[in-house]
């Protein structure tokens, strides 16, 4: 009997200890995450901001960055009407499911190269009424499926040529009320999908450069893409005007180099010539996109350095090659008119031997 009951007393003992120690982790757990919420200003939902279980809601609380300790199942964070004025990088790192993302009227004058990172699910960014003045190239990179992206109301004077791989979803993209002048097509064909551009409100220039633009739009608004047009702000000659509606027979195309500026043309003449010849319309786009009007003048005179510099190399190394040969020949010269002199003898500095050989032939031979 005895031993029973001391093996229950035992069992009794153990479970005790066993609380005890779940107690004690359970405790050291209240500890530590109290602590990461008195780090983050929070728990479950930032202080500021009120969540509904997807939707967090932070706008018009004055923040001044992204609240941390942001739920990580939100998948629509409101942040507009506060004055957040920059975004880290990984600045949305806690909250990686996010589909939506508003960024409206806030004070972002740039943006870190990284401050989207780990968002590929996010289809609605609106980063409208903010100070962006450019936008890092790879910016939007990690935004594989976005959808809509509004830009809106910004001080953008110009956008990069591309935004990394093309946008498959993208339908909407907006970069009205800004100070752009230019549009590369090469951008908008990065969205082959888009269904929606708002262009309005920038400062268009609608010289021979926006012609890409202007062709592109055509086929656009053909395929049935709506936009709310471009309205050219200069030349004097299209101000007020929209670039799509101005007559292509009235809308000079940047003028072709002059086939002797050209290297790659330079060998062929003739098909150079030929397609100077061809009218504007006829003439690949894309080709035109890259002819730089502005840029063809400074290409003579870099030529004429260059030539000017080969000249002057191509001299030098002739005229050192033509000494040396000039040193070779005075030397073979003096050496052979030497050993004719001598013939089957060689070079010693003195004459003597052979002259007493000559003596002493000369003297043998009587005797
Ligand atoms: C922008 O946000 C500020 C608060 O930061 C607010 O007072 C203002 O009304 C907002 N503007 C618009 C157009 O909503
Ligand atoms: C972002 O906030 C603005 C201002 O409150 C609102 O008009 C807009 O609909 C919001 N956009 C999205 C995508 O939530
Ligand atoms: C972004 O917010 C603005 C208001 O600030 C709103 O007019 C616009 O429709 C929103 N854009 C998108 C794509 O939701
Ligand atoms: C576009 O959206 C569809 C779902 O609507 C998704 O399956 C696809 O992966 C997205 N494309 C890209 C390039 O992310
Ligand atoms: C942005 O442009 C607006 C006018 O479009 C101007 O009032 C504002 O001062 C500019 N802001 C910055 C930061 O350049």
């Amino acid at each position: 009997m005895s031993p029973v009951n001391s093996r229950r007393g035992d069992h009794s003992l153990q479970t005790g200890s066993h609380l005890n120690l779940c107690l004690f982790v359970v405790g050291e757990l209240l500890l530590l995450s109290s602590a990461i919420c008195l780090l983050c200003g929070a728990c479950g939902c930032p202080e500021k901001c009120r969540c509904h279980s997807e939707a967090v809601d932070c706008s018009r609380q004055g923040l001044a960055e992204v609240p941390c300790g942001l739920p990580p199942q939100t998948l629509t964070l409101h942040l507009q009407d506060n004055q957040i004025h920059q975004l880290p990088a990984f600045a949305f790192r806690s909250v990686p499911r996010l589909v939506t993302l508003n960024l409206s009227n806030n004070s972002l004058s740039t943006l870190a190269p990284g401050a989207f990172h780990g968002l590929q699910h996010l289809q609605v960014l609106n980063l409208t009424q903010n100070s962006l003045h450019s936008l890092e190239n790879r910016l939007f990179h990690p935004l594989r499926q976005l959808r809509e992206l509004d830009l809106s109301s910004n001080n953008m004077s110009h956008l990069p040529t591309s935004l990394g791989e093309p946008w498959e979803n993208l339908t909407v993209f907006a970069v009205q009320q800004n100070q752009l002048q230019h549009l590369d097509r090469a951008l908008l064909e990065s969205m082959p999908h888009v269904r929606l551009l708002f262009l309005k409100d920038n400062l268009w220039k609608c010289n021979c450069h926006l012609l890409g633009l202007k062709l592109w739009l055509e086929k656009f608004v053909y395929k049935g893409g709506r936009t709310d047009g471009v309205i050219c702000a200069s030349p004097d000659t299209w101000k007020g005007e929209n670039l799509l509606t101005i007559p292509h027979e009235l809308y000079l195309p940047c003028p072709s180099p002059p086939p002797d500026l050209v290297p790659a043309q330079a060998q062929q003449p003739g098909s150079a010539h030929g397609a100077a010849l061809r009218p504007p319309e006829s003439r690949p786009a894309g080709e035109l996109d890259h002819l730089e009007c502005e840029l063809k003048p400074r290409r003579r005179p870099a030529n004429l350095r260059y030539a000017a510099a080969t000249i002057v190399i191509t001299g030098a190394v002739c005229g050192i090659v033509c000494l040396l040969m000039l040193v070779a020949t005075i030397y073979g010269c003096t050496y052979a008119a030497i050993t004719a002199q001598y013939p089957g003898r060689p070079l010693a500095p003195t004459d003597e031997p052979g002259e007493t050989g000559g003596k002493e032939l000369l003297d043998s031979s009587p005797a």
